[in-house]
């Protein structure tokens, strides 16, 4: 582009330097035309007014005879000087100079009046000579050479310094031409680079940010445009994890759920198959299957019921009907309900909430939460031992309720499970318990969720358990 720039201004300047030498030289042709069409008139006035103050008549001897006078009188008269030539080319005066060997000169001889310019170094000077008619014939020639120095030296002075000047703005567009295209292309080259980078995932701000001008605006823009595609991706990445969770969680629960519909399944089909198979003879074994099956397909249907009511009750936000709930008065109610429970295990719970306050939830959800996690602790808490259940709130409005036991807590490896529908930790506490589903905890998850909050789980191996829900602001 620099390069292409270049040459135009080039060409420009050099049409420009050859067009005004053009006009000089026809201006100076023109200039001296003039001073010797000039001069010609004076040498023929004068020639003709010499003879007339003489009363004589112009003629071939009288030409030769006063030579020596008209060169002098017709010098004066155009202030150079002046040669007289008989029609043979011959001096006729002492005052002369050499003969000249010049075109105007033998030009005049033949009868034709021309000038020649002559160039010797600084010297210049130009020869007019005009032939001298008496009765139609040439007599003589009249031979003027002017000093044309002071404008030949005028010319190339002027000439000069026209050059000079187109060579000066020339140098000047030139160093503009690259100073302007290394702001420009520098900048310009730095972002399509930035440009690039940030095409392979790697970007850097650009230091042209705080320029006031176009490559500014297009940083700026640029520095803009870059952060909305940073934040999308961000976007798109969160969702990203959030739909691989969602569907790492929906497929433990299937396995889950079909984990636990396989086993009433298993023990039905088995003991159809051995009934048909042993017809009615054997009695016992009749009864037996007989009540096996319906207890199994009770459970069964149990089962169906639980993951009915857990996908709907967890999960649909219009179930959820948000009111003004006295927290602690639900906690200490809670508490209250499950003494019947606890009391056959001779656990002994302990109810801390503190003062009354107001909390914005869905009663029967709260409720159903609450009843859960404290279920498990008397559950899994162990015979003869304390739960604790305490409701604090902070002095910025933070909720949250702990729910201890002294039971054999929960290992290390099924912490991250036990939140999983259907998960439960296999062992002797499960066998005690044969009711369980292993629902509890993905419904307390999934109630605290919705109320803004999260459950967490602390246990100790042997030390017991401390479930900790976070509740939202309600
Ligand atoms: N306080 C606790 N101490 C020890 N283990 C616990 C405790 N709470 C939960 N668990 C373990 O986590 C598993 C999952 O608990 P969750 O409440 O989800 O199901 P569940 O109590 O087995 O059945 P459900 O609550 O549906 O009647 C339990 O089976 C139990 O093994
Ligand atoms: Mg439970």
């Amino acid at each position: 582009m620099l390069l292409s720039f270049t040459l135009v201004i080039f060409i420009g300047l050099l049409s420009l330097l050859l067009v005004s030498v053009k006009i000089t030289e026809q201006n100076v042709s023109r200039l001296i035309d003039r001073d010797m069409v000039q001069t010609k008139k004076t040498v023929d006035l004068y020639l003709k007014q010499y003879f007339l103050t003489r009363n004589m008549v112009l003629s071939a001897g009288s030409f030769h005879t006063e030579a020596d006078g008209l060169v002098k009188e017709l010098g004066s008269a155009v202030g150079s000087t002046v040669s007289i030539y008989d029609s043979k080319g011959k001096s006729l005066s002492d005052l002369n100079g050499p003969i000249p060997d010049t075109s105007d000169f033998s030009g005049a001889l033949q009868g034709g009046i021309s000038y020649v310019v002559s160039q010797s170094g600084a010297d210049s000077t130009i020869s007019l000579s005009s032939p001298v008619l008496a009765n139609g014939a040439v007599i003589g020639v009249v031979r003027v050479v002017k000093d044309n120095a002071a404008l030949h030296d005028f010319t190339n002075r002027f000439l000069f310094a026209v050059k000079w000047i187109a060579a000066a703005i020339f140098a000047l567009v030139f160093i503009t031409a690259v100073f302007l295209s290394s702001r420009l292309t520098g900048p310009i080259g730095r972002l399509s680079g930035s440009l690039k980078d940030f095409s392979n995932g790697r970007y850097e701000p650009l230091p042209f940010n705080r320029r006031t001008d176009e490559i500014g605006d297009l940083a700026r823009a640029f520095h803009r445009m870059a952060e909305k595609i940073e934040e999308q991706m961000d976007v798109i990445k969160r969702e990203r994890d959030t739909l691989l969770k969602t569907q790492k969680m929906s497929k433990t629960f299937f396995d889950n759920v079909t984990h636990e519909l396989k086993t009433p399944l298993t023990i039905i089909s088995g003991y159809a198959q051995t009934m048909r198979e042993n017809g009615f003879h054997d009695k016992p074994f009749f009864d037996k299957g007989i009540k096996y099956i319906m207890d199994e397909s009770r459970r069964l249907n149990d089962k169906v019921v639980q993951i009915l009511e857990m996908s709907t009750a967890a999960s649909r936000q219009s179930d959820y009907r948000y009111e003004q709930v006295n927290l602690p008065a639900l906690v200490r109610e809670v508490c209250t309900d499950m003494t019947v429970k606890a009391r056959k295990y001779k656990i002994d719970i302990r109810c801390e909430t503190g003062a009354d306050f107001n909390y914005r939830g869905d009663r029967e959800k709260l409720r159903e939460m609450l009843i859960n996690v404290v279920d498990n602790a008397v559950k899994y808490g162990g015979v003869d031992s304390t739960v604790t259940v305490s409701l604090k709130k902070t002095d910025t409005g933070k909720v949250t309720i702990f729910v201890s036991d002294q039971g054999k807590g929960i290992a290390e490896e099924h912490i991250e499970h036990v939140f999983e529908p259907f998960y439960r930790v296999s062992g002797e506490s499960q066998e005690r318990e044969r009711g369980s589903a292993g629902l509890g905890l993905a419904l307390v998850k999934a109630i605290a969720e919705k109320h803004g909050g999260s459950v967490k789980l602390a246990s100790t191996r042997s030390a017991g358990t401390q479930v900790i829900i976070e509740m939202g602001e309600g």
